[in-house]
């Protein structure tokens, strides 16, 4: 896939993070701080076309996040659910592709039928591809992609010398879908928490302190501002 033009933001991946320290700050349990973060994923998902976003991958739920409280992780998963259910068919009259990457096999079935359900509801759509990483993490995702190649190779059905990038990005959860141009994490914090690191090896990072639930379709338009004036070089040289 060759990388987007560099004055544009095509494939924008975030990581939305604060919903805790946003609800505790005003005294509130941590799942009030989840449900605004959902509200504000619908906003922005509402505003990406408009923007410039053809592509936008969100991190909700990482394979470390089972470590949370049983009532935070089946909230969270309630969350999930409620947000395919309401959604679905706002998403299907935008024009919303909705997609899901991460290991679905520990979700509850109900979950997992209702993700089957909106990806083949919305598979014809493509004004905008959204994903939504639920317990996914880089590492297993690169674990189950090998362990695949492995039996393919070991069954005689995969030749280990036809492997390239483009054969092994192909089996990632994210086949098909084009790497993230810019990935945008809130809450100030630095780090990429296991999200998409083959994928984001060449991707421009933004850091901003606005909580997830703060953070408004106007910042990331700003976000997307910036990112223009940044010059991606891919090991080149300046044109
Ligand atoms: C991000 O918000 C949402 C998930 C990880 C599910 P957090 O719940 O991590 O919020 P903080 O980091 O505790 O504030
Ligand atoms: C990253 O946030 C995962 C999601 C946003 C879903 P976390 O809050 O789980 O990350 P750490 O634990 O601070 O690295
Ligand atoms: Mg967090």
């Amino acid at each position: 896939m060759p990388p987007a033009s560099p004055r544009s933001a095509t494939h924008v991946a975030i990581i939305m993070d604060g919903n805790g320290r946003w609800a505790t700050q005003k005294g509130w349990p941590r799942l009030v701080g989840h449900r605004k973060g959902a509200e504000r994923v619908k906003e922005i998902v509402r505003a990406s076309p408009d923007i410039g976003i053809e592509w936008l991958t969100l991190y909700a739920f990482s394979t470390e996040n089972w470590k949370r409280s049983t009532e935070e992780v089946l909230g969270l998963m309630a969350i999930f659910a409620r947000y395919i259910q309401r959604e679905a068919d706002a998403m299907a009259a935008e024009g919303v592709r909705m997609r899901f990457i991460g290991d679905r096999s520990r979700l509850d079935p109900k979950l997992q039928r209702l993700m089957s359900g909106i990806e083949a509801k919305t598979a014809h759509l493509s004004r905008l591809n959204l994903t939504v990483a639920i317990n996914y993490g880089g590492r297993d995702e690169v674990l189950r992609a090998a362990r695949a190649l492995a039996v393919e190779a070991a069954e005689g059905r995969f030749d280990p010398a036809a492997l390239t990038e483009a054969a092994f990005s192909a089996r990632l959860d994210t086949g098909g879908l084009p790497d993230p141009d810019l990935v945008i994490r809130t809450s100030g914090e630095t780090r990429t928490s296991n999200f998409l690191p083959w994928q984001a090896a060449y991707a421009e990072y933004e850091f901003t302190e606005t909580l997830w639930p703060d953070f408004t379709p106007a910042e990331l338009a700003g976000i997307l501002a910036r990112f223009g004036n940044r010059d991606r070089r891919f090991g080149g040289v300046k044109a």
